[in-house]
């Protein structure tokens, strides 16, 4: 099984995927994370990497596709899994489908979060005062977001239009109303 949890910055994709992760068994893995955490070990990638996250842009997509082709042909990684943050331009889509069909799998599903983008704003400043994520600055906000209407929103598009189930999900309310939407529309799935 195969779903990708996917929405702006800001919109609860990793508060809500540890959720799904526990409930239904996915393996939870953000490309987000997955860089943070070469960034703290100043490895390569985290050097090539630390400067363009830090101003809002996307890394290139031929170093995110070899991390995540090598992360999904680990046999010590679960085939059940939910992707945070990847794919996020039509070629990072093109190229996760491809390395799926190779193995015989597929998207199962995608969640994807709808939230008003002055909210989006709010909630990543606040979490830039009580977290200090290098890019929780007002103007890599601002980049963030003019990548997502750039080049992430049209991978939903590339879903839709390949047949695969997309659920959109009202990210507005509590954490766990935001879940039990979630719950409810991937249980109606299965
Ligand atoms: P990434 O880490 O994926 O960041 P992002 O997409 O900008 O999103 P966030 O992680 O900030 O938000 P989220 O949707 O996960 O929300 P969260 O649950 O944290 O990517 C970072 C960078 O890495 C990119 O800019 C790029 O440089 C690089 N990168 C990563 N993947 C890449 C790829 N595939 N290709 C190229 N580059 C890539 O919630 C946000 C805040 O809101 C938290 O403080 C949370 O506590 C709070 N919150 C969540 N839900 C609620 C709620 N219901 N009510 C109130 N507060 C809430
Ligand atoms: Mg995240």
């Amino acid at each position: 099984m195969i779903g990708l949890i996917f929405g702006p910055p800001g919109s609860g994709k990793g508060t809500q995927a540890a959720h799904v992760e526990s409930v239904f068994k996915l393996s939870h893995l953000s490309t987000g994370d997955i860089l943070r955490a070469e960034v703290a070990r100043g490895s390569e990638i985290g050097k090539e990497a630390e400067r363009i996250m830090r101003a809002g842009d996307l890394v290139p997509d031929d170093l995110i596709i070899r991390i995540v082709q090598g992360i999904l042909r680990d046999p010590n990684v679960s085939s059940d899994v939910l992707l945070d943050g990847f794919p996020r331009t039509l070629e990072q889509a093109r190229a996760l489908d491809e390395m799926l069909a190779k193995e015989g799998h597929k998207v199962d599903f995608v969640i994807a979060f709808v939230v008003p983008e002055d909210l989006l704003i709010e909630r990543l400043l606040h979490r830039a005062e009580v977290e200090g994520r290098a890019d929780d600055t007002r103007e890599a906000i601002t980049e963030r977001m003019h990548e997502y209407r750039k080049l992430t929103a049209a991978v939903l598009d590339h879903y839709r239009n390949a047949g695969v189930r997309v659920i959109e999900i009202d990210g507005v309310g509590k954490v766990e109303d935001v879940f039990e939407r979630i719950r409810i529309a991937l249980d109606q799935a299965k």
